[in-house]
């Protein structure tokens, strides 16, 4: 049985005084949730800081993104052992923001998983169509490419570890979520290309987790889809009421 995933993209929101003060109102409200896996993803600035604020409880600390060279005359960029030793332990990669306001590309993505995989960090990577896609009925298909090209040369041990986020790009900051059946449907069908692909163990193990405007009010239906792991979430985890709702409703029911 995979444990709920419920991580904030906060993006390019918040400084660093008010990520600590986030983390600090937060931790005691969910130090007693042991069934869902917690996970912040600040700004760059505040990574370091959020980790020393989370220290020694359940909420764990992603980067939103990485390059995949180790060091060198790269301006402007962070590898990742860098992340790494800012104790942070995920890294988020190949986000849609990413791949369409700055020209990443399965390519890229693929770099830069291996290189974060190599580092120990998990990535969170994010995949998913745009509208124009969906509408020509391509979802699948584009869902395909990302899922081989994305993740071409892991193996099976790294996809049981890895944290998919199926992210209809349609549905980012839009107020419009997959209905039930369109995320059962893309979940379904990438873990059964992951169990095609790198075999039953890694699939049943990969968490494979929806984002979209997920929200309060909507994170029961979307989590109690049977291939839905949780959730990536970016506007509403910007609140800390709003947040802890939606971790405290995505609880596998025999515990809330
Ligand atoms: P919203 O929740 O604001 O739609 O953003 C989703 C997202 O992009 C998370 O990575």
């Amino acid at each position: 049985m995979r444990t709920p995933f419920i991580a904030a993209n906060w993006k390019m929101y918040k400084t660093v005084h008010e990520a600590v003060a986030f983390v600090k109102e937060i931790r005691p409200m969910v130090k007693d949730v042991h069934d869902v896996e917690i996970v912040i993803a600040p700004p760059l600035t505040s990574v370091r800081p959020v980790v020393e604020a989370a220290h020694a409880s359940n909420i764990g600390v992603a980067a939103q993104n990485m390059y995949w060279e180790r060091e060198g005359a790269f301006t402007g960029e962070v590898s990742a052992p860098m992340i790494k030793e800012t104790g942070a332990e995920y890294v988020i990669i190949g986000h849609s923001e990413r791949r369409g306001l700055f020209g990443e590309t399965d390519h890229t993505v693929n770099r830069k998983l291996t290189a974060a995989l190599a580092a120990q960090l998990t990535p969170i990577v994010c995949i998913g169509e745009t509208l124009d896609e969906r509408e020509r009925e391509e979802t699948l298909t584009i869902l395909d490419r990302q899922i081989k090209e994305g993740l071409d040369g892991l193996t099976a041990d790294h996809i049981a570890g890895l944290v998919v986020a199926y992210e209809p790009v349609w549905a980012i900051g839009t107020g419009r979520n997959a209905t039930p059946q369109q995320a059962g449907e893309a979940h379904a069908h990438i873990r059964g290309r992951l169990r095609q692909w790198f075999g039953g163990l890694a699939a049943d193990q990969c968490h494979v987790i929806y984002g979209g405007s997920v929200k309060a009010d909507n994170i029961r239906d979307l989590a109690s889809i049977p291939d839905v792991d949780g959730a990536l979430v970016g506007g509403a985890s910007l609140d800390v009421r709003g947040f802890f709702e939606i971790i405290t409703r995505s609880r596998p029911a025999a515990a809330v």
